[in-house]
């Protein structure tokens, strides 16, 4: 479904990503980890195409958007959640939430009901800014706001960080039920191992810029975590 190849990245003359090479098969979940500042968000920021690679592929569906912009990678079928979900305050939830689709022409029409299902507080909010939202509240809608585009490839950074229990349950239920329903591919950062573990088919671990272990995620054993995660 999603390649990314011998990704390399450079910012300000220093090398960030040093080739990365990863695959997110079809109906599967992929979580990358690693510690911090090993160039996770940069790897998703080069998939979406908010950094340009200086070497390497990005390739959806045997499509080459390696040189696409955001806009066309988004319309190819690319979701993503930023890390730090990013919503627009002053906009209200619903012009939050139909503003990506409506920037691809698409229709809204049944999956804003399907939102609502997923996250029922977003449907109670609707006419209330989005800065008034607690952080777990904003990353639903972030998420909402990424699945009105129809992704064929959903990208989530950090959907769990600085947000309380029962929305981490939430958005692992969405996780579980999107990959269910077997619509689309979801690759993931994730630190909170427990999440990842329950969640994933797939993992990936960077260090330093580039991929140092990968496999089935039973494959995710104490000692890799030991080696690769722990601080
Ligand atoms: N705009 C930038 N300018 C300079 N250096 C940057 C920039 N963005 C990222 N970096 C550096 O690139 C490296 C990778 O950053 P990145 O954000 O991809 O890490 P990460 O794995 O997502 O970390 P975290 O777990 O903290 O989110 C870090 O050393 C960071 O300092
Ligand atoms: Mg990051």
């Amino acid at each position: 479904m999603l390649q990314i190849a011998n990704l390399e990245v450079a910012i300000g003359g220093s090398r960030i990503l040093r080739g990365v090479t990863l695959e997110v098969p079809k109906n599967s979940v992929v979580c990358l980890m690693g510690r911090n500042g090993v160039g996770k968000t940069t790897t998703l920021k080069s998939i979406v195409g908010l950094l340009k690679a200086n070497v390497g592929t990005v390739t959806l569906c045997g499509e080459k958007l390696t040189h696409s912009s955001p806009e066309a990678r988004a319309r190819a079928g690319i979701g993503y959640v930023p890390q730090g979900r990013e919503i627009f305050p002053h906009l209200t939830v619903e012009e939050n939430l139909k503003i990506g689709a409506i920037a691809q022409g698409k229709k809204l029409n049944g999956n804003l009901d399907r939102v609502f299902t997923l996250f029922p507080i977003l449907k109670e909010f609707l006419p209330r800014k989005g800065g008034m939202l607690s952080g777990g509240q904003q990353q639903q809608l972030a998420i909402g706001r990424a699945l009105l585009t129809e992704p064929k490839v959903l990208i989530l950074d950090e959907p769990t960080e600085g947000i309380q229990p029962n929305i981490i349950d939430q958005i692992g239920d969405t996780i579980r039920l999107l990959r269910e329903e077997g619509k689309m591919s979801i690759l993931l950062v994730e630190q909170y191992l427990d999440f990842a573990k329950e969640l994933a088919d797939i993992f990936y671990i960077m260090d330093r810029g580039a991929v140092v272990a990968n496999g089935p995620i039973a494959e995710l054993t104490d000692s890799v975590v030991r080696q690769h995660l722990i601080v």
